[in-house]
């Protein structure tokens, strides 16, 4: 009976899922247009092979909570084929993405207008062909339009102009022809000067004609970035492009624009300048005031040198200067080289006879390349030690064998270092060595270039090591670059490839949570480098791509079902029969049902691998009301309780108090994460409550206690030291990756059998724990739950590597970290009696390899030494030092245990919950957090 009790509840709990489910159907019209769009493409993700319902179980689909389509995100999925119309029914949408899916092709669906709640729209990377449909002009809300990398071809519609909204604008790389279209007060047609909220215009390399209109700028704009180069404009640059204070970076490169350049002293905030490959004449424009520019090309015009060198000495930001392909000639403006900024100056190929390099030098100077000019007159003092050019000029008919007379190598470019892995190799083409992990797997790689970088140095390790680190701590992966140079169309490439963290494969969700970090530029590279864009190879997934049903798998569907229509018979004729008891069963509110119907839609419910739903009576119960003699921890988050199932098993229950709960969705991504987890050295997650109000985790009983209960159990530790520790380094941020290994989210069970950084793959499920984070983005309509993968790893290992450089042991009180140490025990100055021996062994817990980490029981011994030298009696429980070499030996946890710390020392970030283990996900959510 207590079987059949068991199945009955068993298939409610089904029946009432499916019900969640069709409560939650995507609506029809929806459902409709998602199925025409499907037909139209092949390699749609697999899960769009499934006959459930689009809203909850499609890849790359979010809806709003009338199930209605707000978001469609496939970038990098490799789709191929046309856009169907049927686009256009989804007037829901606010967010299209099918970026860098180089087989779509076609045109643009002109249905695309209908979607009146768009505000994001992007195309770019595809093989989108015939015009840009006008009807796009129509679309009130949206605020970003990426066409680029398309073959798109005919004219910029005007309609563009009514985009009142628009802040991004890139039809790049097409091949759009025709003028620009600007709006007058007399014409009815609107025009791109009216998109007055519009920072970016990117119209690089097209086959734009005509003049720049005088009418598109004006004041009231607010360009920064205005990208015109790789064009076919001609006539001169408009006197108007000065009143747009706001410009940041101009490009006006390689285009066919004459006559003299208008004053633009006004732009005090360009940075960044190329107005190189025209056929601009005239005096070189004076660019007195302009403060910020750092970058300036004037290469192959056809400007006057004459009288225009005293103005160089005001160009007090520049660091790279290229005037190359020029007819000057005279001496080089010696004002030049003793700007305080200047790195680079590139002025070959031009008709210079004199150069004096022998005094006022700018101490950041790195390179002057004047090949092939006609200097004849050499001055050069022992000031000027870098790289210096000459190669091709008379003066080096009487001195070849001069280092600058010799066609000399550029520096090397920057690589990132794959030393650290030896003469590890991958064996397959798409495999790639991780420099990290020194594992292969399948990046997401492709060609990331920067439009406007100050610097045009290649070499420079410290610049590229910061956009390394940049990538990798804001996209938490870790990342490879190679390859690295100028392109024709003068930008900085490379070859960029992005690990995934815990797998060979990303998966689908996380190649679009990086794709659309790079696509809408969420991810912001290092100043110096600006804008950029990538264009990435195709992605090979796991799964290699759609799956097809075939006949015996659909035969086990057609018995299956029929399976389960008898067993709903029998079940009903069951369920009559204990009516009383079901509907106590059902009237357990259904977490599933609540999580699709609730106030913001989660994705449907949570994919569990081996954890179960435990009603609220259920725990109630096993807790014996949650008793306080069951409570074994507390903190703010709430309180920690054991309890015994009805099958015997003992478990820990953490109990979430109101004000410290989660979202629905941040909760359900953080089981369906924890399910996943499983690890000898890890407490698995048996189940969870969402129920009635409450959510509560329900784990495995760790018998022997966490490596924390040991240190302050048996052994009588009163004081957390490694928490003390990690508070004393927590304004640092810190050590985030340190106190992941003190207070391991999931609990290790000893320290030395983890190998935290470098094998196994507990490394990924690790940094997986609790990291996931829910973007909701609520104003762009966009909700995606985003795993940061080895972000706490990777910014932990730098954040270690930081304190190891700025530990001095000359410094008695602070070991060098004074300004890392955190106020709250710095002011308490008795606590930081012995701080530089903590420290160092926390440092030794933080070695890379496993065999140089100690043991728990080592780490135990050399605390309670330090504890005793310090005149702390560290065996008030215990009454004899700890010995043992197995964690085994210190025996059960003991009941409630008080807090071991002080409060008052508390960190904000969540350091208060950390009484009992389970909850340091929390904390260290809040630590990694990227600025
Ligand atoms: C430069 O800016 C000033 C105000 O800052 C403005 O009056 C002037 O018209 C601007 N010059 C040009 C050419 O736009
Ligand atoms: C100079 O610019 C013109 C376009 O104005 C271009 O055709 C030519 O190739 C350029 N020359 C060099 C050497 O870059
Ligand atoms: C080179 O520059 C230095 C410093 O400006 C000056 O003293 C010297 O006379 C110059 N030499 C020539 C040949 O002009
Ligand atoms: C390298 O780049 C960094 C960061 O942009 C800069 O501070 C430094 O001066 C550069 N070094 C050289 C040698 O140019
Ligand atoms: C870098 O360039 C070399 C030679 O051009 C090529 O063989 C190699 O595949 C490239 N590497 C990447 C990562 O693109
Ligand atoms: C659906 O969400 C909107 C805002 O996103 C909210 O105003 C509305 O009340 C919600 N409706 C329901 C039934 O929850």
């Amino acid at each position: 009976m207590a079987a059949a009790a068991r199945l009955l509840f068993c298939c409610l709990l089904i029946f009432s899922m499916y019900v969640g489910v069709l409560y939650a159907a995507t609506n029809a019209k929806d459902a409709a247009a998602l199925r025409s769009l499907k037909d139209e493409w092949t390699n749609t993700p697999p899960s769009w092979d499934s006959s459930g319902d689009p809203c909850t179980s499609w890849d790359g689909i979010v809806c709003d909570n009338s199930s209605r389509v707000t978001s469609l995100e496939l970038s990098s999925m490799g789709l191929t084929g046309k856009m169907s119309g049927d686009i256009g029914q989804l007037s829901e949408l606010l967010s299209l993405d099918l970026s860098n899916n180089l087989g779509l092709t076609g045109t643009i669906s002109p249905q695309l207008g209908n979607l009146k709640k768009l505000a994001i729209l992007m195309l770019s990377g595809c093989s989108f062909m015939g015009s840009i449909p006008s009807e796009l002009g129509s679309l009130p809300e949206l605020t970003f339009l990426a066409l680029n990398f398309n073959n798109l071809n005919g004219e910029i519609p005007p309609s563009i102009g009514q985009l009142a909204k628009l802040t991004w604008l890139d039809l790049s790389d097409n091949r759009l022809t025709g003028q620009i279209p600007f709006a007058t007060s007399i014409s009815p047609t609107p025009g791109l000067n009216q998109l007055k909220n519009a920072r970016h215009f990117h119209f690089s390399n097209n086959q734009l004609s005509g003049s720049i209109p005088e009418q598109l700028f004006g004041p009231d704009m607010s360009l920064i970035h205005l990208l015109l180069d790789g064009n076919q404009l001609s006539g001169t640059i408009p006197t108007s492009l000065a009143s747009v204070q706001t410009l940041e970076v101009l490009r006006l490169d390689r285009n066919r624009l004459t006559k003299s350049v208008p004053s633009l002293n006004n732009l005090t905030n360009l940075i960044n300048m190329h107005l190189a490959n025209n056929q601009l004449s005239g005096l070189l424009p004076d660019l007195t005031g302009m403060n910020s520019l750092t970058y300036l090309d004037l290469s192959n015009n056809t400007f006057d040198l004459t009288g225009s060198s005293a103005w160089f000495s005001t160009l007090q930001s520049v660091a790279t200067l290229v005037i190359e392909q020029g007819s000057f000639n005279g001496a080089v403006p010696q004002e030049i080289f003793s700007l305080p900024q200047i790195q680079q100056v590139f002025m070959k190929n031009n008709a210079f006879i004199e150069l004096n390099l022998s005094a006022n030098i700018g101490d950041k100077l790195q390179l002057v390349d004047l090949q092939n000019n006609g200097i004849v007159q050499l001055e050069l003092g022992t000031e000027f030690t870098k790289t210096l050019m000459l190669f091709g000029n008379p003066v080096c008919s009487n001195n070849p064998n001069q280092i600058y007379c010799q066609l000399q190598q550029e520096a090397k470019p920057y690589s990132t270092s794959l030393t650290l892995c030896g003469m590890a190799k991958c064996d397959s083409d798409h495999l790639k060595l991780n420099p990290e992990s020194c594992t292969c797997s399948y990046p997401y790689a492709g060609i990331l270039y920067f439009v406007a970088p100050s610097s045009l140095d290649l070499s420079n390790a410290t610049l590229f090591r910061s956009l390394e680190t940049s990538l990798t701590v804001s996209l938490g992966l870790s990342v490879s670059l190679q390859n690295l140079s100028l392109n024709n169309e003068n930008n900085l490439q490379m070859q960029l490839e992005l690990f995934p963290s815990d797998d060979k494969y990303f998966s689908r969700s996380e190649i679009r949570t990086v794709a659309s970090a790079l696509g809408r530029r969420t991810y912001k590279a290092p100043s110096e480098l600006g804008l950029y864009y990538f264009r990435p190879s195709e992605y090979i997934f796991d799964d290699g791509g759609r799956r097809v049903l075939t006949t015996g798998s659909i035969a086990g569907i057609v018995t299956g079902s029929a399976v389960l229509v008898l067993m709903l018979a029998a079940l009903a004729v069951y369920a009559v029969r204990q009516k009383r008891r079901a509907e106590q069963a059902m009237s357990m509110s259904n977490p599933f049902a609540s999580w699709t119907t609730g106030g913001r839609d989660t994705g449907g419910a949570p994919q569990l691998k081996g954890a179960r739903w435990f009603s609220y009576e259920e725990v109630k119960k096993c807790t014996t009301n949650f008793s306080e003699s069951n409570q074994i921890g507390s903190g703010g988050y709430g309180k920690v309780y054991k309890g015994v199932l009805s099958d015997g098993v003992v478990v820990a229950v953490k109990r979430s108090e109101r004000g410290s709960m989660q979202g629905g969705t941040e909760f359900k991504t953080e089981i369906e994460l924890l399910s996943r987890v499983h690890h000898k050295n890890l407490v698995g997650l048996v189940g969870f409550c969402f129920d009635q109000g409450e959510q509560m985790l329900v784990y495995e009983f760790m018998a022997n206690g966490t490596l924390r209960e040991s240190l302050s159990g048996k052994s009588g530790i009163q004081l957390d030291w490694m928490r003390r520790i990690r508070v004393a380094l927590g304004s640092a941020r810190g050590l985030a990756y340190l106190h992941e290994l003190a207070h391991p989210p999931i609990i290790h069970r000893d320290v030395k059998s983890t190998n935290i950084l470098l094998d196994d793959n507990l490394t990924a499920k690790v940094a997986d724990f609790g990291l996931s984070k829910l973007v909701c983005d609520v104003s762009k309509g966009h909700v995606s739950t985003q795993v940061k993968g080895t972000l706490p790893i990777e910014k932990g290992k730098y954040i270690v590597r930081e304190v190891r450089i700025a530990m001095d042991k000359n410094d008695d009180a602070h070991y060098g970290l004074n300004d890392k140490i955190d106020p709250a025990i710095k002011n308490s100055h008795d606590q930081l009696i012995g701080f530089h021996r903590f420290l160092e062994l926390a440092m030794q817990c933080v070695e890379e390899a496993a065999a140089d980490r100690p043991s728990t029981s080592e780490i135990v011994k050399t605390l309670e030494a330090l504890l005793q030298a310090e005149g702390v009696n560290t065996s008030s429980t215990s009454g004899s030092s700890s010995t043992s070499s197995s964690l085994t030996e210190f025996g059960h946890g003991n009941g409630v245990r008080q807090h071991p710390y002080d409060d008052s020392l508390a960190m904000k970030d969540g350091a208060e919950s950390e009484s009992f283990g389970f909850d340091n996900r929390y904390a260290l959510v809040s630590v990694v957090e990227p600025k």
